[in-house]
């Protein structure tokens, strides 16, 4: 049975230091792998940068640096955010690397060998910061400049020998793909924009450019350097060590069960990609995610506009985890987010530090100085026990699916209900009113823990490190992060002893 998962962020352009929208993509990513992984799935998570073409080239000059030099650098920062946000990502792709190379040259010679690549003239608007061809249409006239109307880049024009690649032969057979898999691109919103760019006809890609050197150069004429994104889009490929198609890694996880996105990207992950794997006789993924932006004020985040929202410095006040879970909780999922410190520091206090923590300390607490901390033995759940237990087992598919659908806000929604649900049922039961009845007293100690764990195997993809820690209750580690776990009412070990634990968030004190 094929147990295999293959997730990927986007690969970032090294063109300057991470910033909040990068981290946003990784981290949702990470959700999916971490619950795959819990889940039991074989999970492969890739993310890497993205280092050749003429942007990259331009902000090398710019620094009066060799653009490898430059991309060791900035990829580097890329690298580390990795373990700053605590990802768990199994492999980190540059397309600088030999693999890659060779991987892109590969699809290359496959799509020239199969007539799909012709050599003739390119004359049009090119962007460099999307390093994309936008026609006249696409264009406006903005402070006396010419703009691209979906990213507001400058663009310029272009005018010189070029590979295409026989897109608009693809259109129809792009369009029966789309229709054979209903859930290729999601949000269905966003499906809707691909299939009427398709639909308006599409014409043939410009796939090498000359005026640079910055790139790879095309196996059969090396005055010419590769499209960046024919490039780029192949290191999905290149990480399962691609073309060879009988290696292990190639046949387990290939086609990708998921590309998380930014909508920004959409076209030429959901346009270009399928086609050039289709006229290279190669399986498309099966997903792609257009995920919103997180903007600042009400701008998309970039280095150009110059308002960047810096990861670290937000992670060095709140930490980690409440990023992580601000981000997934606080951005609907599909739609653009704004991140404030206000907001944050609310969903800090109301979720985390409020709902959860004091829920997972008040039970602690009530243990320890009812039962030092021993879990009995003897414990008979009566009917509001074995329902608020029953939560889980009883939406353990729906869980999965809502994963399986990426609708990470129906999700989390059920994560806050049940924390609810938790505080709730310890509230209603008041077991201090309980202590000359150890049976029950033990029972609904035992009961609220249960809930605890269960949530928290919920909450572990989204805030893994306070998971762990809060697992530390129940001598339980990271081996014990199993999702089906949740349908077990009674995994806690009885006739055991608990561990008192730290307070996970501290509540942010406003002085307004
Ligand atoms: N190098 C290309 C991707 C190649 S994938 C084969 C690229 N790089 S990027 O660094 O510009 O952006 C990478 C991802 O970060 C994109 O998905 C983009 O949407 C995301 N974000 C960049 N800024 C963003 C926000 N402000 N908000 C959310 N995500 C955005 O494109």
């Amino acid at each position: 049975m094929k147990n295999n998962y293959y997730i990927t962020t986007p690969i970032y352009y090294p063109s300057a230091s991470p910033h909040m929208g990068h981290a946003y993509s990784s981290i949702i990513a990470d959700f999916f792998a971490r619950f795959k992984r819990m889940q039991g799935f074989n999970v492969f998570y890739l993310t890497g940068t993205d280092e050749h073409g003429q942007k990259i080239e331009r902000a090398a000059k710019e620094k009066k640096k060799d653009p490898l030099v430059f991309c060791d650098e900035i990829s580097k920062t890329f690298k580390d955010l990795t373990k700053t946000l605590n990802l768990s990502n199994d492999d980190f792709i540059r397309t600088t690397e030999n693999r890659h190379k060779k991987s892109a040259k590969n699809i290359w010679n496959i799509l020239e060998k199969k007539g799909e690549i012709y050599l003739s003239k390119y004359s049009g608007w090119y962007s460099v910061s999307d390093e994309a061809f936008y026609t006249e249409e696409e264009l406006e006239i903005i402070n006396g400049s010419k703009v691209s109307k979906l990213s507001g880049s400058t663009v310029e024009w272009v005018e010189e020998e070029s590979y295409f690649f026989k897109l608009s032969k693809w259109q129809e057979p792009l369009l029966k793909f789309y229709s054979e898999n209903q859930d290729f691109i999601l949000p269905i919103s966003r499906k809707n924009e691909v299939l009427s760019f398709v639909k308006s006809g599409l014409k043939d890609l410009s796939v090498s450019r000359k005026s640079f050197k910055w790139g790879i150069p095309v196996p059969s004429n090396k005055d010419h350097i590769m499209y960046v994104w024919l490039d780029a889009l192949t290191n999905y490929l290149s990480a399962l060590n691609y073309p060879d198609e009988n290696d292990k890694m190639y046949k387990s996880f290939w086609p990708a069960d998921l590309h998380i996105i930014g909508k920004d990207i959409l076209r030429f992950h959901a346009v270009y990609w399928p086609a050039f794997l289709l006229a290279a006789d190669i399986k498309p993924p099966k997903r792609v995610y257009g995920h919103g932006w997180i903007l600042s004020g009400d701008q998309k985040m970039s280095k150009s506009k110059g308002n960047i929202l810096d990861p670290l410095q937000i992670i060095d006040i709140y930490g980690l985890d409440a990023l992580r879970y601000y981000l997934i909780k606080e951005v609907s999922f599909g739609n653009d987010g704004n991140i404030s410190k206000e907001k944050l520091e609310n969903c800090i206090n109301s979720d985390l530090a409020n709902n959860y923590g004091n829920l997972c300390q008040r039970v602690v607490s009530f243990s320890e100085k009812n039962t030092n901390l021993k879990i009995s033995n003897n414990i008979t759940f009566n009917e509001e026990d074995k329902s608020v237990l029953s939560n889980y087992s009883k939406n353990y598919d729906k869980i999965i699916s809502f994963v399986d659908n990426q609708d990470i806000n129906s999700y989390i929604n059920f994560v806050v209900e049940q924390l609810f649900v938790a505080n709730k049922y310890f509230n209603d039961q008041e077991p201090w009113k309980k202590k000359s009845d150890l049976l029950r007293l033990n029972t609904i100690i035992y009961t609220s823990l249960e809930l605890i764990r269960k949530v928290t195997i919920l909450l572990y993809p989204i805030i893994p490190d306070t998971s762990k820690k809060v697992m530390k209750i129940f001598n339980l580690n990271l081996n014990d992060i199993k999702f089906e776990s949740i349908k077990n009412d009674e995994f806690i070990e009885k006739d055991s002893q608990i561990n008192k634990i730290g307070i996970l968030f501290k509540k942010i004190v406003k002085n307004d």
